[in-house]
């Protein structure tokens, strides 16, 4: 049984198949046609924070998948009332077929992998967003072809999403050029930094120079919202803007996991812009997903 609780967690050769096979799945998804695996199974959606693409993707992929779902937060389950996460492990893992779970501390979703009879995917942590990054990587495929040998550009807070990045690129033989403001770099332990796969900078648009991918996230991430007066402050040069992007390929793609916050993180002119992919990453969140709970139940197929 396997697990996805952070990208780390398969390997470059199940990456090839998952993204061959989820460009397969989109295909037979805009042909209307059926793709029925995992009739009578069951996914457990766990949500201790809030989502909307996460809920979606999966929910909506489950269905098309032949499969159901049942939706949990902490506030309507004994979750939100201190019952241990092991104890909820040991029995909603006997009831179901799949667990995806988005909650704060990685050590929660790792507590509850432990006790699980059945895989548990992460919909997010506070360290690291797998899922998101598979979406990422995919929609780079889709447009440039092969990752591997490119420049991705990290403007922004060193958090779950660059971690994620940061594994990746090890995994998958790419580099990232990463800007953070002071106090707010990655931890490169918990990102498996490698020297060759990351080069860190001081300046953002520096980072910028050469990269095929640009992509940033929210200054303040759930969980960290008593920071946002503090965060807005340091933050202030690290907004992608156009000089940004012309510092980087002229067919440099621009990213964000979204939510967005047009005129923080990130100009409109750039997310609403030529050079954005955002509403493809948004889209192959579901495409991808359904290839990863396919995978995680039945295996390689094909
Ligand atoms: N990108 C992402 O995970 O979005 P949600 O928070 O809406 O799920
Ligand atoms: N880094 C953000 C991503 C949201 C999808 C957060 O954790 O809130």
């Amino acid at each position: 049984m396997k697990h996805y609780l952070q990208f780390n967690d398969l390997s470059a050769d199940e990456y090839s198949y998952l993204f061959e096979r989820a460009a397969l799945i989109k295909k037979k998804f805009k042909a209307y046609e059926k793709h029925h695996p995992l009739v009578d199974r069951t996914l457990a959606m766990i949500f201790e924070k809030a989502s909307t693409r996460t809920r979606v993707s999966f929910e909506a992929g489950m269905y098309q998948l032949g499969g159901s779902v049942v939706h949990l937060t902490t506030g309507d389950s004994q979750l939100g009332r201190a019952e241990p996460i092991e104890d909820s492990a040991k029995v909603i893992s006997r009831m179901v077929d799949l667990v995806m779970i988005r909650t704060y501390e990685q050590s929660k979703i790792e507590g509850f992998a432990a006790n699980s009879r059945v895989p548990v995917i992460n919909g997010l942590t506070n360290e690291y967003h797998p899922c998101q990054i598979l979406a990422d990587i995919f929609t780079f495929i889709e447009h440039r072809g092969s990752i591997a040998g490119k420049t991705v550009t990290w403007v922004g807070d060193g958090n779950n999403m660059a971690n994620t990045w940061l594994q990746a690129a090890a995994l998958l033989g790419f580099k990232v050029h990463v800007s953070t403001p002071r106090g707010y770099e990655v931890d490169q332990k918990l990102a498996g930094a490698t020297t060759g796969s990351c080069q860190f900078f001081s300046d953002p648009l520096e980072a910028c120079k050469g990269a095929d991918l640009v992509t940033t996230d929210v200054w303040t991430s759930m969980g960290y919202e008593a920071e946002n007066e503090a965060r807005k402050k340091a933050f202030a040069d690290w907004c992608v803007d156009a000089e940004m992007m012309a510092a980087a390929k002229p067919d440099a793609l621009f990213m964000h996991c979204l939510p967005a916050h047009r005129g923080e993180e990130v100009e409109a002119d750039v997310i609403d812009g030529p050079q954005s992919v955002v509403w493809d990453e948004a889209e192959n969140r579901m495409h991808v997903q359904k290839a990863l709970m396919e995978y995680l139940l039945l295996g390689k197929v094909a």
